[in-house]
């Protein structure tokens, strides 16, 4: 019989479920909503980047619907042979409307269009200048472009100076930042970082998956909020999190859209989306611009809950977002604290090494526009309680 090569695999599981790191996928058995069922447990869900409500909303089902029913289920092909429909053009030119730039492409995910775009801009001359905590994806990016990576401590951008400072004139740089850290929930550095690139000479990239829906007015991402429009170079955004559908977008200037039309590898080598998607992308939008105040319910949310984690004593990190981090120490004790949190109708995820430092691990919570304030109580009840069993507050 043969023996199986991928048997050493199980010596890397193992040692996860030693540290108490090993994760069962839960399964969501209803809607993406505030709250559903998970493994046959109704919970208040506070683990999805649904910030909008918006993955259940009629007017995005219907648009789908719609589109399916008039142009079928799929593409058919990648965007450069057959599979650019008069749909996704469509969606493309209202996101550049949206985001104030010449032009936009739409990738399959967000993690496409940073890991695609990174690549396709940079070579192996090139350097990259990257915030310790960006997202994997830019981190793939980088790898894949095979620039030189040079790693700024987080936020720090008199570090990043220091790196610039040492790079010979004509190099060719990438500075690049996380708008929102999906982990911490604090905001890059973008003044400081739009003000280096311009004394460096350097190309400015900002990846605003979490911005996008959130910050700026009607949600038009971190640039609007800090007012940097036409001091960033490359903008990503995502329509998976706020947007509520699927994929990752990059906007800037006309020059740069064509040329990622030709070399971003996931535009050139993956199908497009199915025009449900783009119909649901396009439904979305005009929720942003003809209904901001569902925008102003996930501040007036996210005020109220952090206000409530913190009044208990925990330690909420440094977010500035939705995003509100529980930190408990270890590793084994945050996924306590989930599988708990759980047990008593709480959904919130655990986070560990290596996605977060080892003495860093948390629960992460997010809250949307659409969770009620008996919900959010709820779960800072349910917050009060687990995290006194655990000596955390
Ligand atoms: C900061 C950041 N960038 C990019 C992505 C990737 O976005 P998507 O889920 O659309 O692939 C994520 C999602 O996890 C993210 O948190």
């Amino acid at each position: 019989m043969r023996t199986d090569p991928l048997a050493y695999l199980n010596a890397e599981l193992d040692s996860l479920r030693e540290q108490g790191l090993y994760r069962s996928l839960r399964i969501l058995e209803d809607r993406q909503q505030t709250t559903n069922h998970f493994d046959g447990r109704e919970v208040v869900n506070l683990s999805s980047n649904n910030y909008l409500g918006l993955t259940t909303h009629p007017k995005l089902i219907e648009r789908a619907i719609a589109a399916t029913k008039e142009f079928g289920v799929g593409s058919g092909s990648v965007r450069t042979i057959a599979g650019t429909m008069a749909i996704h053009m469509e969606l493309e030119k209202r996101l550049a409307d949206f985001k104030k730039v010449e032009a936009v492409v739409v990738f399959q995910s967000g993690f496409a269009a940073n890991a695609g775009t990174v690549a396709a801009v940079l070579t192996k001359d090139d350097v990259v200048v990257s915030d310790a905590l960006n997202h994997a994806s830019i981190i793939d990016g980088c790898r894949l472009s095979r620039a030189t990576i040079k790693v700024f401590p987080h936020k720090d951008a008199e570090a990043a100076r220091r790196i610039l400072q040492e790079l010979p004139a004509g190099q060719r740089k990438l500075l690049i930042t996380d708008g929102v850290f999906s982990m911490d929930g604090d905001l890059g550095a973008l003044p400081e970082l739009c003000a280096l690139a311009e004394e460096f000479g350097c190309i400015m990239m900002v990846d605003d998956a979490h911005a996008s829906g959130v910050f700026g007015k009607n949600g038009r991402g971190t640039v609007d909020h800090f007012d940097m429009h036409g001091r960033v170079d490359i903008q990503v955004g995502t329509l998976s999190k706020a947007i509520g559908s699927l994929g990752g977008y990059v906007a800037g200037s006309r020059m740069l859209i064509e040329f990622l039309y030709h070399r971003a590898r996931p535009f050139l080598f993956s199908t497009s989306h199915p025009p449900a998607v783009a119909a649901a992308c396009l439904a979305a939008l005009d929720i942003l611009e003809q209904e901001p105040g569902i925008i102003d319910r996930l501040w007036d949310n996210t005020r109220f809950f952090k206000k409530g984690l913190e009044d208990l004593g925990f330690d909420t990190g440094a977010s500035a977002s939705p995003i509100t981090p529980v930190i408990a120490g270890e590793g084994s004790r945050a996924m306590k604290l989930s599988d708990r949190l759980f047990e008593e109708g709480v959904f919130a995820q655990g986070i560990a090494f290596p996605t977060v430092p080892r003495d860093k691990a948390r629960v992460r919570t997010i809250v949307t526009a659409t969770h009620t304030r008996e919900e959010l109580q709820f779960a800072l009840d349910k917050f009060r309680t687990v995290g006194q069993e655990l000596g955390l507050i």
